[in-house]
């Protein structure tokens, strides 16, 4: 089963990844972490995105697809889609990707949160660079101030989360991505939404999988 999340900046995406990861075994093909991964690495690719994701804006759509064909070069069974696809071109080009590998996506969760909490959401995250886990100032403390549960590193913030960076992201969002919501309402007939806006991370966990 292959499983789509969408959402804008903040919704909770990453977050509800890491639970159907941990206790459904999916994998996660995340762009914006495979972007930081090349970014931290200095490659050429990570050269290509940079200026875009530390200005908010969205990567080129060719580049994007290209970091996801490479990705889906290895089998995968169960991969959950987070962040991709953003644009109408990067939907259509997976679902040539897909078709090629005679795959296709089983569901698509569409996570509802209003503007302020995604606000919220987004001011007070905390990331752990090693192992990608999203914490929060209030929400998600980790046990010990700005160090990761898991492997104590020490927690930053993204560049792309200060204020007048969302902003330009929840614009790009609100152009480029918002239509996917439609596209997909009325191309595929497994597009559910979860109004995750007062619920916490385990219980739209529990939320999504009742629609499953
Ligand atoms: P990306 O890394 O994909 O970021 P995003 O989509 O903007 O989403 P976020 O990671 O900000 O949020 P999320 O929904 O995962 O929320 P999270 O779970 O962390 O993309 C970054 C950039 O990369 C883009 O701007 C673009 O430049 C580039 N990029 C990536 N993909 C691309 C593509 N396909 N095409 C082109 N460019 C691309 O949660 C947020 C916070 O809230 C956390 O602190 C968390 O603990 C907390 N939280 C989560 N759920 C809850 C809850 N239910 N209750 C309370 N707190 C919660």
């Amino acid at each position: 089963m292959n499983i789509m999340l969408l959402g804008a900046p903040g919704c909770g995406k990453g977050t509800l990844a890491e639970k159907l990861i941990n206790k459904k075994g999916f994998t996660q093909l995340s762009t914006g972490d495979l972007m930081r991964k090349e970014i931290s690495k200095k490659s050429v690719l990570g050269i290509q995105c940079i200026k875009y994701i530390n200005a908010g804006k969205l990567v080129p759509d060719e580049v994007t697809n290209g970091i996801v064909k490479e990705f889906l070069k290895e089998k995968h069974n169960g991969l959950i889609f987070d962040g991709y696809p953003r644009t109408l071109n990067q939907a259509k080009a997976l679902e040539e990707i897909l078709k090629e590998l005679g795959s296709s996506i089983s569901k698509i969760i569409y996570i509802d949160v209003a503007k302020e909490v995604l606000l919220s959401r987004i001011s007070g995250r905390l990331i752990c660079p090693t192992c990608k886990i999203s914490y929060h100032t209030i929400n998600r403390k980790p046990k010990i101030k700005w160090i990761c549960d898991k492997d104590q590193t020490e927690l930053i913030r993204r560049v792309d989360d200060e204020p007048n960076k969302v902003e330009v992201r929840l614009k790009a969002y609100a152009k480029q991505t918002a239509p996917l919501i439609k596209y997909f309402s009325t191309n595929s007939g497994f597009l559910k939404i979860v109004d995750s806006g007062t619920l916490t991370p385990e219980e739209t966990y529990k939320k999504v999988m009742e629609t499953f």
